[in-house]
Formats: C-alpha cells, sequence, structure tokens
C-alpha cells in the first residue's frame, strides 16, 4: 500500500535528483545557478555525497574535480572559477591567484575526508582505487591547515568566508578592525539574485573585499598573512570539522592499508592537537563553544549553529545537549545559525538565525553517532518537514519556515538524498 507520506517522499527525491543533475556541469556542480556560478569547496563534497545515493562514479569524479584545483601547498581553495562568468563578484581577477584553473586564495571546510569515507561506504569494490587516489591529496590537505593554520590547538580563518559562515557575529568584532579606506567602488552581484535583507551587509562586504586586497598582496603568503593580518579567529567550525576529517581520514588509512597506516602518528598527533583545541573554543561565560579572536584573546559571544558539530567531532557534552533541547522547544525549525536569545538573532539574513539544511545533516550525523538517537531524529524529521513545505531552498526562516537565499539548492538537495531520505550515516 502507497501512503500519501511515501509519495511524498518519492516526488521529493525526484525533485532533489533533478536540482543534481541541473546543477551539473560535467565534473563538477555549482551550488545554485545565478548565485553562485562556479565550484565551491564544501557544497561540491556535499553534491558528491547525494550523487552517491544514485551514482557513486559522479560522486567520486565530484571529489576528484575539486582536488584538481588542490595547490601546491597542500591547499584546496575555496572556489574554483572554472568558466569566467560576470554574475559574479569578487571574480578571479580581484583574488589574483593566477592558477589555471584559476582559484581564491582562501580555503573552506574540509569536510571532505569524511564524506569521502561515507562514499567509500557506498560501494567498497568501486570505491577502493578511487579512495587510494585521494587519500594523498586529503592527507596533504589536513597537513596544510596543522602547519599554517593551528593557534591555540584550534582552527583559526583569515577571511569569514573560509567558514562559510560568512556573516557570523563571531567575525563583527574582529572584522572591525581591517582596514577599509582602499577598497573603492565595487558592484556587488549578489543582491541582485537575491533579497538584500538575506544577505550581508555592505559593511560586511567592505572588509570580505579588503581582506582579499591584503591576502593577493602578500602573494597568498600564509606566513605573512599571519604576520599582517588583524583577522585571526579560531572557528569552532573549523576545528570540530578538521577534527572529524581527521579521525574519518586514520580510518581510510588503515581500511586502505590493511590494517598498517604509515600516517598513524601524524594524524594521531592533530588529533590530539585538536581535541585540546576544541576545549579551548570553551567559553565559560556562555556555557557553549565559542570562537576565539587570536589578536585580542576574546571571545564573542556567539552560540552559533557550528557551536552543535561537537559531536560531529566526537565530543560529548551534555551543556550543549542542554541547549538543544532548549532551541527545540522555543523554534518549530531548528537549528538557527544564531541562538534565538543572542541580541543580533536575524531570522532570514544568511547566517545570523536562519536554519541552513546541510548544516543540520553536519549536526545530525554527529548526534547519531555519538547515541543521541532521539535528538538525531527530531532533528531529521524537523528538516524533512521543513523542505517537505518549502523545496530547496539555500536556507530558511527557522520560525515560519520561509525559504531563503538561492532556490534549488545542490547541498539541500543532496543532503535529502543522502540524509534525510536513505538514512546514509
Ligand atoms: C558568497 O559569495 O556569498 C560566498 O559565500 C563566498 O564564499
Amino acid at each position: 500500500m502507497t501512503t500519501g507520506i511515501h509519495e511524498d517522499s518519492q516526488s521529493l527525491n525526484q525533485r532533489a535528483q533533478s536540482i543534481l543533475k541541473a546543477n551539473d556541469k560535467g565534473e563538477y556542480t555549482v551550488p545554485t545557478h545565478g548565485l553562485y556560478p562556479y565550484q565551491w569547496n564544501w557544497d561540491s563534497v556535499l553534491a558528491a555525497w547525494g550523487f552517491a545515493s544514485f551514482n557513486v562514479d559522479r560522486a567520486w569524479q565530484e571529489l576528484d574535480s575539486l582536488f584538481g584545483g588542490q595547490w601546491e601547498n597542500g591547499m584546496v581553495p575555496h572556489i574554483i572559477f572554472h568558466q569566467p562568468d560576470e554574475s559574479y563578484f569578487p571574480g578571479p581577477a580581484v583574488w589574483g591567484a593566477d592558477r589555471s584553473p584559476a582559484t581564491t586564495g582562501i580555503t573552506q571546510p574540509p569536510i571532505a575526508a569524511t564524506f569521502a569515507r561515507k562514499i567509500y561506504d557506498e560501494d567498497r569494490e568501486l570505491g577502493l582505487s578511487r579512495a587510494q587516489a585521494l587519500y594523498t591529496p586529503l592527507l596533504r590537505w589536513h597537513r596544510w591547515f596543522m602547519t599554517y593554520r593551528v593557534e591555540e590547538n584550534a582552527i583559526v580563518i583569515t577571511h569569514p568566508w573560509e567558514s562559510g559562515r560568512d556573516n557570523a557575529v563571531d567575525w563583527d568584532l574582529p572584522a572591525r578592525q581591517v582596514d577599509v579606506s582602499q577598497v573603492g567602488e565595487y558592484t556587488r552581484r549578489d543582491t541582485a539574485h537575491v533579497n538584500s535583507d538575506m544577505r550581508p551587509k555592505k559593511a560586511d562586504y567592505d572588509r570580505y573585499i579588503a581582506l582579499v586586497n591584503l591576502g593577493r598582496n602578500t602573494g597568498w603568503d600564509e606566513e605573512k598573512i599571519r604576520e599582517i593580518s588583524p583577522f585571526r579567529v579560531a572557528d569552532p567550525g573549523m576545528t570540530f570539522i578538521l577534527l572529524r576529517a581527521c579521525r574519518d581520514l586514520l580510518w581510510l588509512s588503515e581500511e586502505l592499508n590493511h590494517g598498517e597506516s604509515a600516517d598513524k602518528d601524524e594524524i594521531e598527533g592533530w588529533i590530539s592537537t585538536l581535541e585540546a583545541g576544541a576545549q579551548r573554543l570553551w567559553n565559560p561565560a556562555i556555557s557553549a563553544y565559542d570562537s576565539l579572536d587570536i589578536r585580542t584573546g576574546n571571545y564573542a559571544g556567539s552560540l552559533s549553529n557550528a557551536s552543535y558539530l561537537c559531536w560531529y567531532a566526537g565530543i560529548r557534552s551534555s551543556t550543549m545537549l542542554e541547549h538543544l533541547n532548549r532551541v527545540y522547544q522555543q523554534l518549530p525549525y531548528p537549528v538557527p545559525s544564531l541562538d534565538p536569545g543572542h541580541p543580533e538573532f536575524d531570522p532570514l539574513r544568511y547566517w545570523r538565525g536562519p536554519v541552513w539544511p546541510f548544516f543540520n545533516a553536519l549536526i545530525g550525523i554527529g548526534l547519531e553517532d555519538i547515541g543521541h538517537a532521539d535528538e538525531a531524529l527530531h532533528l531529521k524529521d524537523a528538516t524533512r518537514k521543513l523542505i517537505t513545505e518549502e523545496g530547496f531552498f539555500e536556507y530558511c526562516h527557522p520560525q515560519s519556515a520561509q525559504g531563503a537565499g538561492g532556490d534549488n539548492f545542490t547541498w539541500t538537495a543532496a543532503i535529502w538524498l543522502s540524509w534525510i531520505d536513505r538514512g546514509m550515516n
């Protein structure tokens, strides 16, 4: 017998697959047409996870094309500009990274090892040679983080865009130290695609561009940026994500080498460092994991959705579980990108309040892995309801469910296919 729910889920499954196919450019996938016309790092990894539910070979191809943009120093850039597109700013000329294909000069959260492991698990026979080929590039990327981006044992970002949470309140105070006097005139493209109330403000953009200029002027020299940039912030999102990714990389390394990993000691060392870093990001003033400004030593005072990635990183916290259950009581569509009790909570403005379905998938994977089954189920059900009601938006209002940002969004479709519909965890 076919129930209504089953039919809904089947047609949503088809819609989700159509979105991935429509955003597929052959070897890589755009997050959505118009607003984001290139290959974005963590969007692409999630696209791969979505493809894995119906075409595992295409999933590996997505990861291969992402790592095709890897720099000699090991960094995997946040955008690969495969072909020129006037609809996006700032494009390759502003970044001045002088590479082919052109890329930005910064990175994004390293979720790739975690999802490579999941995709490998989907079909181990097909995945063996693909995972073997990707293993060293993954190791080199993690090593780049551990070489250039560790402060107080946690992972720092040098640009708000690296965190993926562009206008989170986490960056407000440190970004105020950025000199914007030389930025000059420029035309934003994002607000031509999306209502400006749902996007970062002009003052944020000035700082984004100033930090791009600063990096470009050093020739994207990490040592130099560390020395001169006023913006150096330890991010719980980056730290938890890399910690999880190192655990998954170690697993892959042992799996691919019959239990004998030559890199075991190095990766275990990274895991210990990052475990200490995660503890450093506990802000007792808000009883939560928080961002830490390395230049001033101040916490941001921000309980964000990144704070809830502790379980994803394998770290238990009963206090964070209390926060989560409180938010579940307060909002029909958790998890908000900023705590609703924060004075800056702004439910439609990008990373200052909306719920991001793909981020819920990361939190949900963590909850399930660590054994908080009830909370994991609640989150999956709420996200299913959100997408069923609103469709595949980039982010949504956590009270009304109103869809916001880009529509027909790759990572929302991907998590529908692999997390909600198939329960691939
Ligand atoms: C943007 O252009 O809004 C992106 O988030 C930058 O990565």
